[in-house]
């Protein structure tokens, strides 16, 4: 499957979780592309004035993941931004990841995951799976492998 990883990382958490999936996407045998969504400038943290840079194309791909942190308990208002100018998803699979200090997913995760849903409903896509990873140090290593195992199997 053609897959595109599309994420918002501020401080490199995302990213760093999103380049874990891309090798086990591609060790499964898919073609997995990552791509970052920037800012122009730099952005204060939790600033919600900002222009986006770069808008990834999620035309090409059969299926996506779309990947940002937490932020005041709700999605990332660059990802949210960026999710709300897109095109069209109609007869897309996607899945949806977000990484969040807080050790629960109840903590912000879960509202964001939700989010995220509606807005690639809102745009056609089909929603398969969602996985959250809880940054904070005891539950960091078992989150991730969690997150990037039940992503993995989704496509
Ligand atoms: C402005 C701001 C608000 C945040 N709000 C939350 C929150 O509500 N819950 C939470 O668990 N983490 C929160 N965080 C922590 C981030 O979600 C966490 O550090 C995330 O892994 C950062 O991802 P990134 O490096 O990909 O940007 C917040 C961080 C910032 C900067």
């Amino acid at each position: 499957m053609n897959i595109g990883i599309i994420v918002y990382s501020q401080t490199g958490n995302t990213l760093s979780i999103a380049k874990k999936l891309e090798e086990k996407l591609s060790a499964a045998g898919h073609s997995a592309t990552l791509e970052e969504v920037k800012v122009v400038g730099e952005r204060k943290q939790g600033d919600r004035e900002f222009r986006l840079e770069t808008l990834p194309d999620a035309g090409p791909y059969d299926a996506l993941v779309f990947g940002s942190a937490v932020e005041a308990f709700s999605l990332s208002p660059v990802l949210t931004a960026y999710l709300k100018q897109i095109g069209a998803l109609q007869g897309k699979k996607v899945a949806c990841l977000v990484t969040q200090f807080f050790p629960y997913p109840w903590m912000g995760g879960n509202h964001a995951i939700r989010q995220m849903r509606r807005l690639c409903e809102s745009k056609g896509a089909t929603v398969c799976g969602s996985g959250v990873v809880n940054w904070m140090r005891l539950r960091r290593e078992r989150t991730t492998v969690k997150a990037v195992d039940r992503l993995s199997r989704l496509f």
